[in-house]
């Protein structure tokens, strides 16, 4: 089967023309493994969607894809902007200083400027010439949220925004990713094992399970989903 390009800025009339971001039945395979089996996303402009789903669903590697880093075996990747990525485990350059982590997000075309990232995360401030490895995990979610940030993207894509983090570093990052969206339009598209974290700060979100997604709708009648609630939700009311 032919491979397709990714993120090639296209106009497509299978999706909704207000989409920053889509994926029109995207396969991608690994060897003789199939990760994802024929997958259609859309993010439309400015908006938050959850990508939620079990270990080994192929979150990551929808990301991946559309950050170009896997090569789709068939379907097609619509990017009407720029997108930015936050890889899952965070992955900041351990040697380098916060400061020089977050001037490299600004390699593929936006400002060297940093002060809105401490603007955004003022946390970051008093250790921007601390080696990024010496950081806690939070703040190395915050440096790499940031340095994604840097390339001022269209869309930002995190992978699993609370692994290994205390819930409050989550909420007040969480918090810092709406306030984002809100101020700069900046849409959001996030991959989350806290299932009930992901469907209250989006508008909208998919469930992904073996590669497909099982479900998609809006986040607040996702919250009310039995099927949801028992697999993601822990069955709580
Ligand atoms: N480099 C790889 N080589 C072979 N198989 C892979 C590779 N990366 C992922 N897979 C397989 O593809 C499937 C999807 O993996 P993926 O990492 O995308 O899942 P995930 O939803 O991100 O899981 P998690 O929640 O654990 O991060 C899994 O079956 C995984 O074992
Ligand atoms: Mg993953």
């Amino acid at each position: 089967m032919k491979s397709t390009e990714p993120a090639a800025p296209s106009a497509d009339m299978s999706v909704a023309n207000d989409s920053v971001l889509a994926t029109v039945d995207l396969v991608v395979r690994y060897g003789a493994v199939v990760a994802l089996h024929g997958v259609s996303i859309h993010v439309a402009k400015g908006e938050m969607v959850a990508l939620i789903g079990p270990n080994g669903a192929g979150k990551s590697t929808l990301l991946n894809t559309l950050s170009g880093i896997n090569r789709p075996a068939s379907g097609r990747i619509l990017c009407n902007g720029k997108l930015a990525h936050v890889p899952e485990g965070r992955q900041v350059f351990p040697d380098l200083t916060v400061e020089d982590n977050l001037c490299l997000g600004a390699y593929r075309g936006g400002s060297r400027d940093t002060a809105p990232m401490y603007d955004l995360f003022p946390q970051l401030q008093r250790l921007r010439n601390r080696r990024a490895g010496g950081l806690s995990g939070g703040e190395q979610q915050m440096v790499a949220i940031c340095r994604a940030l840097m390339a001022n993207p269209d869309v930002i894509a995190v992978d699993e925004l609370s692994q290994g983090l205390a819930p409050l570093v989550v909420s007040d990052i969480a918090r810092h990713l709406v306030e984002l969206n809100k101020q700069n339009g900046t849409a959001v598209l996030l991959v989350e094992q806290n299932a009930q974290l992901a469907l209250n700060i989006t508008s909208r979100a998919y469930v992904i399970e073996n590669g497909c997604i099982g479900l998609e709708g809006r986040s607040s009648d996702l919250l009310r989903n039995p099927a949801v609630r028992a697999a993601y939700l822990g069955g709580i009311r």
